[in-house]
């Protein structure tokens, strides 16, 4: 194979829709979907912490499904519709959770938080009324170095109640 045709196969272009905008670009077949979102998008609220689908820092929501994004690759996302952290809020004004974080000291260095907010917004869509053993089972895919996790499960119990009202 020349090496045209080498560079010409390891990429390829893909349409998404991240938070309701359409994206159509060339992306390398070895990208993962974190680093498209990241570096060719420009969204760099998800945060990427292992890299090894580990600590839940990169997860997004893709076509309802909630994905650690460092564990699929950007072609892979080709067609679908990506939800990430920076879609919550409309405007200016913080979406429900996004307020009980803030209220509930849910977060210290924040690093962890895009990654919390977007497991927690898959888990209270499917179980508006979660228990606290569903609220901890739904964030297992997260790690917090800072917290200790109680502040971001009562800000999950808090949310689940504003958004009942
Ligand atoms: S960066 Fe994806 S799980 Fe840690
Ligand atoms: S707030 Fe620092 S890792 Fe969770």
């Amino acid at each position: 194979m020349s090496e045209n045709a080498a560079t010409a196969s390891s990429s390829r272009e893909i349409t998404v829709t991240i938070n309701g905008t359409v994206y159509e670009r060339e992306v390398e077949a070895r990208k993962l979907l974190i680093h498209f979102i990241r570096d060719d998008v420009d969204l760099t609220g998800s945060h990427i912490g292992c890299d090894t689908g580990n600590c839940g820092a990169c997860s997004v929501i893709v076509d309802g499904t909630l994905v650690k994004s460092c564990m699929i690759l950007a072609v892979q996302a080709d067609g679908s519709s990506i939800e990430t952290v920076e879609g919550l809020s409309d405007g200016d004004e913080l979406a429900p959770l996004q307020q009980a974080f803030s209220d509930k000291h849910a977060l210290q260095c924040g690093y962890c938080t895009p990654g919390m907010l977007m497991s927690a917004t898959a888990l209270l869509r499917a179980n508006p009324n979660p228990t606290e053993d569903e609220i901890k089972k739904g964030l297992q895919g997260n790690i917090c170095r800072c917290t200790g996790y109680w502040n971001i499960f009562d800000a999950v119990a808090s949310a689940a109640e504003r958004m009942q009202k």
